[in-house]
């Protein structure tokens, strides 16, 4: 149906000339570029192409109503028992899950610590929960002990992700760990990106690190190579996420489906160390064929961010990135701040050793144009 802009939302026709003037514009891409090799999904363990099993599409309702199905109590014991937590319940997303867990614990009268490189899903969580947030740079101990320390009425809440998507690095949990136990507050670590690859088992890096917060938030979409995602912590906390977490009571449960898949791919992570290992490896060798080129990228893990700038030049690498035969993105504002626009190489067991030659040789490319390059 051919139709112009209604007058009413022509608003939206100067906002987005003016998001294509500043570069900021994000065009909807083809489905997926099966010509390239995939630098670009969180399909961390490769697992996301394999066959789901059958299972019923539908959950028909609220898991309170007659939503709730045995697979999703199977999916939250093998949540729970990965992760070293009592208990978990199962979200239709982590956007979902962070949104319903922030809202049903903390309200107008407590305090939220969040790092700044939060989440979208964490930060609308917080402003929803209408909970005082202080917003802390980013990793910064003693900003998060200054915050803690100061007058309070209520409960506070320090929230955090283990491993940061977009830089690659992660918090010294079990120093948070310290600060929550001695100002009395509850530790949320959002493990995301860290499921699946880190820790023990695939436990994570709250594991890893030998703590227990008192909120861990994962989602199956990721390393379990599916969709949804769980929130996880003490028999009381899923009890009152069930009764308070509106994005959880006032939605349809999890597709069945997709429970069945995730708890498949759940299995599959921890019964295949080799797929862990393979994106371990993959990894160190992207990172040190891209500091043998001189190309300054962040952090540690299977993220591996090529921080180049402007958003133009992002865009301009990403397309010299392609004509090698690499599908790595541009990252620009507002997911990351202003002048630091990036590639965002995220990297799969799936991959093979010349994919990453490959990768290696268009940023070579790239930065023969300049790309990345200290000026002068
Ligand atoms: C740290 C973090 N939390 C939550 C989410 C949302 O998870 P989901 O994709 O399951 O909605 C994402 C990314 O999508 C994320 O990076």
């Amino acid at each position: 149906v051919k139709q112009e802009t209604p007058p009413a939302l022509q608003f939206l026709d100067a906002a987005i000339a003016e998001a294509r003037e500043a570069d900021l514009f994000r065009p909807r891409h083809p489905p997926h570029r099966l010509d390239l090799v995939p630098f670009c999904s969180n399909d961390y363990l490769g697992l996301a192409s394999r066959p789901a099993p059958t299972a019923p599409s539908g959950a028909g309702a609220s898991r309170l109503v007659c939503g709730e199905r045995p697979v999703h109590r199977d999916l939250e014991a093998a949540a729970a028992h990965l992760t070293g937590q009592q208990s978990a319940l199962v979200f239709t997303s982590g956007y979902a899950a962070n949104i319903g867990v922030l809202v049903a614990l903390a309200g107008p009268d407590d305090l939220i610590v969040s790092d700044t490189l939060n989440h979208a899903s964490l930060i609308d969580g917080a402003r929803l929960s209408r909970a005082r947030v202080r917003v802390v740079p980013h990793l910064d101990l003693p900003a998060v002990e200054e915050a803690l320390r100061g007058p309070r009425a209520g409960r506070a809440f320090v929230v955090t992700e283990s491993y940061f998507s977009m830089d690659a690095d992660s918090p010294d949990l079990g120093a948070l760990r310290k600060l929550c136990d001695r100002y009395g507050a509850a530790l949320c670590v959002d493990e995301a990106h860290a499921l699946g690859v880190f820790g023990p088992g695939g436990a994570g890096l709250c594991a890893e690190a030998g703590v227990q917060p008192d909120v861990l938030i994962g989602t199956f979409g990721k390393s379990f190579g599916a969709g949804g995602a769980f929130v996880a912590g003490c028999s009381a906390l899923t009890t009152w996420l069930w009764n308070r977490a509106r994005s959880f009571v006032f939605s349809t449960g999890l597709s069945p489906a997709l429970a069945a898949a995730a708890l498949e791919g759940v299995r599959a992570a921890q019964r295949e160390p080799a797929l862990r290992k393979a994106v371990i490896e993959h990894a160190a060798r992207l990172r040190a064929r891209f500091a043998a080129l001189g190309a300054r990228v962040l952090g540690h893990g299977h993220v591996v961010p090529w921080v180049v700038g402007e958003p133009r030049a992002a865009l301009r690498a990403a397309a010299i990135l392609a004509d090698h035969g690499v599908d790595v993105r541009a990252i620009r504002p507002p997911s990351v701040p202003p002048g630091t626009s990036r590639l965002r190489f995220t990297v799969s067991a799936a991959l093979r050793e010349a994919d990453i030659e490959r990768a290696a040789r268009g940023v070579a490319a790239a930065m023969a144009t300049g790309i990345g390059c200290p000026p002068g």
